[in-house]
């Protein structure tokens, strides 16, 4: 019998392929760049599993491609790149890398936020600019995070990392709003459920942590950027159009808030016109997750869903596990 056959979008830590390798025919898009729409669409209707990263669309169209398509195992926590409803429809599993990519997110949170409050990138130009001739009292100063408040909005596993972090490394209060409250977790960090206008009237810094859904599309706009205090700071690392980008540039520009930190886009990779020109923004590629640690155990666990599928198991981390109950009937 001829193996089953897996295409991988692009290029991921080797792990991930090794493990495939050793059940499975693997294809993997061999450039550098995003798989063009025509090729992902040629190369789906010849495999019986896919590996997608969040750069590519997997749509009714994709998943039609193939009748035979019995897995897509996302690079990725999140998986709004994909169409779940239509999947789920034709009997298709979707699955995720959770529990992987905590630390490197909540990491990256507090990177972006310690390089506001210290003003890490304007430092770094000063210095190479030839700018530092001498200690000064007051060049660069900066704001402290002990004793200050951080709201966190969405309190999944990235959230609870972000405000342990907060709490117990960094003498942080913390707020958080949620779709549910969680008892346990305010008693062990001494966090406080509040609305989300109460969250963004009174945190120094706030963070978000949710996923993109209709729900949260551009949960952050005009009218919340205006609740939050002048001296507050934003960080986004969860999905750039959480986020009125265009909302932000203008709060932004016209300080009335004191900065942001921002990982992810709303139209990724292309960003709202002015916000390059912000001094008091920190920008990074969507690099959140980008550490070795994470990025290889996500290889592993994005492969691992695949051989569960391909060899009739049930993925640990399937996003529409319904999937797997009609199959039996
Ligand atoms: C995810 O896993 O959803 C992240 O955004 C990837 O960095």
């Amino acid at each position: 019998m001829s193996k089953k056959r897996v295409f991988v979008t692009q290029r991921i830590p080797e792990k991930g392929i090794k493990l495939l390798k050793k059940y499975f025919q693997v294809k993997v898009y061999p450039k550098d760049q995003v798989i063009p729409r025509k090729e992902l669409l040629r190369e789906v209707k010849q495999c019986d599993a896919l590996l997608s990263l969040l750069t590519e669309k997997i749509d009714a169209e994709v998943l039609n491609a193939n009748p035979k398509l019995k897995v897509v195992s996302n690079y990725a926590v999140g998986y709004d790149n994909i169409d779940v409803k239509a999947a789920t429809a034709k009997g298709i599993p979707v699955c995720n890398t959770p529990g992987v990519l905590e630390n490197a997110v909540a990491e990256h949170t507090f990177a972006l936020l310690l390089a506001l409050c210290k003003r890490i990138a304007e430092a770094d130009q000063y210095v190479r600019a030839g700018k530092y001739k001498r200690w000064e009292p007051m060049l660069l100063l900066g704001t402290e995070l002990e004793g200050k408040t951080i709201g966190i909005i969405g309190l999944g596993r990235i959230g609870a990392g972000v405000a342990e972090r907060a709490r117990k490394g960094m003498g942080v209060n913390v707020l958080y709003h949620d779709i549910k409250r969680n008892k346990q977790f305010e008693k062990e960090y001494q966090a406080k459920f509040v609305s989300l206008s109460e969250l963004l009237k009174k945190s120094d810094f706030v963070s978000l942590h949710v996923p993109l859904l209709p729900s949260t599309h551009h949960l952050i706009g005009k009218k919340e950027l205006a609740m939050m205090k002048k001296t507050a700071y934003l960080i986004n690392t969860s999905r750039g159009p959480v986020i009125d980008e265009k909302a932000l540039v203008q709060a932004l520009q016209k300080k009335q808030i004191a900065g942001a930190g921002l990982d992810v886009y709303e139209q990724e990779p292309r960003l709202t016109p002015g916000l390059t020109k912000l001094k008091n923004v920190i920008l990074t590629p969507h690099t959140a997750s980008a550490t070795i640690e994470a990025r290889t155990a996500m290889s592993e666990l994005a492969a691992q869903n695949i051989i569960d599928v391909l060899q009739g198991r049930k993925a640990k981390f399937t996003v529409n596990p319904e999937v797997y109950n009609r199959k039996q009937k």
